[in-house]
């Protein structure tokens, strides 16, 4: 009895991950514009214009670590995480920083919600 219960939940599961997958891909950039105000106590999304963190524009397949105008102010960790910013390592590093790469300065607990992180990436992609 007990064994099927469990088959049940993992199939259920199986289903909400495929559910889920196709909702991280299709973004909505104009929500993404507005769940980004917390990040701009920290972040411009105007180019080489670096506050406490580096510019967003461009962030988007540019390597970690890599904005020539933040240099040295980046954590050595970040560097040598050898990460490109696409939608599965921002996925990650949006859920947690400092889970994916310890040693981060970015001080942000993360955003624990799925379709805000998809969001915010979709937005992250129209910042040249
Ligand atoms: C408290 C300030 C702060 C907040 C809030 C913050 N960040 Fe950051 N962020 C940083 C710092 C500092 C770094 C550089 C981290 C390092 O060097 O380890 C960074 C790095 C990044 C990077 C990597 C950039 C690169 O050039 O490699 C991305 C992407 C990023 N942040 C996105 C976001 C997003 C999106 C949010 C909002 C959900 C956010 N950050 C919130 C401070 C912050």
């Amino acid at each position: 009895m007990k064994r099927s219960w469990s088959l049940a939940a993992m199939a259920a599961a199986a289903i909400t991950l495929a559910a889920a997958t196709p909702a991280m891909a299709a973004g909505d950039a104009a929500a993404g514009a507005k769940a980004i105000a917390p990040c701009k106590a920290c972040h411009s999304t105007v180019a080489n214009k670096n506050m406490i963190g580096p510019s967003l524009a461009g962030v988007y397949g540019r390597k970690a670590g890599s904005l020539a105008s933040f240099g040295s102010r980046y954590s050595k960790q970040l560097v040598a995480s050898g990460l490109t910013w696409d939608d599965a390592t921002l996925d990650k590093w949006l859920e947690g920083p400092s889970a994916l790469v310890k040693g981060t300065k970015m001080t942000f607990p993360g955003l624990k919600d799925a379709t805000a992180r998809a969001n915010v990436i979709a937005y992250l992609k129209t910042l040249k």
